[in-house]
């Protein structure tokens, strides 16, 4: 076997012989990269997820044992291809947990949370030996190596959101995953114990506080008051009046690779379209609505599930001349942001500071003027 090109061989011919050197020439990505100009190409399609068939689903998956973690969850997959999740980035499904049961205990390096679609004070999540309560519309987060088990002490169903960054641990190979060996934790019993004593504005000073594996409940009581208080401001252009559930130490993202929002739509609102390199997955809280995404439209309603793809021109509607809507979403920016690669236009539309100067920008620039 020779690695020199023989005479009078095509370039077919010479790709396949580096091929079975397992090599491959630049050229061959020259089509791929002209595609490019404008930016990145979106992974997967814009999609919804109807509440009825969402509720289907649960209702069946009550009749199988539960796996051997005890959770009884699906993923929306999004149906374009060549995505293992709901979008390259981030896995959304639901999960239900009967009166009565308990999802074991462990903890893994994916970072998780979950958005309570039905829940109660007796429907909890151990986290890190605390008992965390999963009322209607909770976030509760359970960053990446916290112990977590989920309990139903409730006389009806719980069932919940879950958002994990599950998708790109996985390419990364990033995935550590331990069980706890037993179904539940045992609790811490004083205050001053408590991880998330260490979440609040007043904390112990003569410990570390630099520490995101905080586990933290998001009372929706609070954050649907924040969203009235706010209700009558302009809010952004592009989301209303969103908010931004900040980190209970930093006050940056939600989780290292995961923002989480809160929105609400005045009625009749219609927002300007934007596009941002991040993908985003949202719950309907309330209400109803449509969601342009370049030439597709997703028509929602409460308890509906949907994903906008990267670098796709959208916006929101809220038809209604009398009723809020309300979105929870999870995006993947503080990732792309780790990166470097966090991009949206028009520019700044999240108040992130001043888009980077990059050649890209100046090939974005030759192209569009
Ligand atoms: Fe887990
Ligand atoms: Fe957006």
């Amino acid at each position: 076997m020779t690695t020199t090109r023989e005479p009078g061989q095509t370039l077919a011919e010479f790709d396949e012989h580096l091929d079975e050197l397992h090599l491959r020439g630049q050229w061959q990505y020259d089509a791929q990269l002209v595609q490019l100009t404008d930016g990145p190409l979106p992974a997967g399609v814009p999609f919804l997820w109807q509440r009825g068939l969402a509720e289907r689903a649960l209702e069946e998956m009550c009749t199988v044992r539960a796996n051997d973690t005890a959770r009884r969850n699906f993923t929306f997959i999004n149906p374009g291809p060549g995505v293992d999740g709901t979008t390259p980035t981030l896995a959304m499904g639901m999960q239900i947990t009967l009166p009565g049961e308990i999802a074991s205990a462990h903890r893994h390096s994916i970072n998780a949370l979950r958005f309570v679609v039905d829940g109660s004070a007796n429907l909890y999540t151990s986290v890190d030996g605390e008992r965390l309560a999963m009322e209607d519309s909770d976030l509760i987060i359970t960053p990446a190596y916290t112990w977590h088990d989920h309990h139903n002490e409730s006389d009806k169903r719980g069932i919940w959101i879950d958002i994990l960054d599950v998708p790109v641990m996985g390419y990364l190979r990033q995935i550590f995953f331990e069980p706890y060996g037993s179904s539940t934790q045992p609790l811490r019993e004083t205050r001053a114990d408590f991880i998330s004593s260490r979440s609040s504005s007043v904390r112990p000073a003569w410990e570390r506080r630099d520490s995101t594996r905080i586990p933290f409940r998001y009372a929706w009581r609070d954050v649907r008051a924040a969203l009235r208080d706010f209700a009558g401001c302009e809010g952004s252009p592009f989301d209303g009046v969103i908010l931004h559930y900040a980190h209970p130490i930093s006050g940056g993202s939600t989780l290292p690779t995961i923002d989480c929002f809160a929105q609400l739509l005045r009625p009749g609102l219609q927002t300007q379209r934007h596009r941002h390199t991040s993908s985003v997955v949202y719950y309907v809280v309330e209400g109803e609505g449509t969601t342009l995404v370049g030439d597709h439209r997703l028509d929602w309603s409460a308890g509906d599930s949907f994903v906008i793809p990267n670098w796709m021109w959208h916006q929101h509607i809220n038809h209604s001349p009398s009723t809020e809507a309300v979105l929870f979403s999870a995006t993947d920016a503080p990732l792309l942001a780790a990166l470097g690669m966090y991009r949206e236009e028009p520019h700044d539309s999240f108040g992130t500071g001043p888009y980077p100067a990059v050649p890209a920008d100046v090939v974005r620039g030759h192209v569009t003027t």
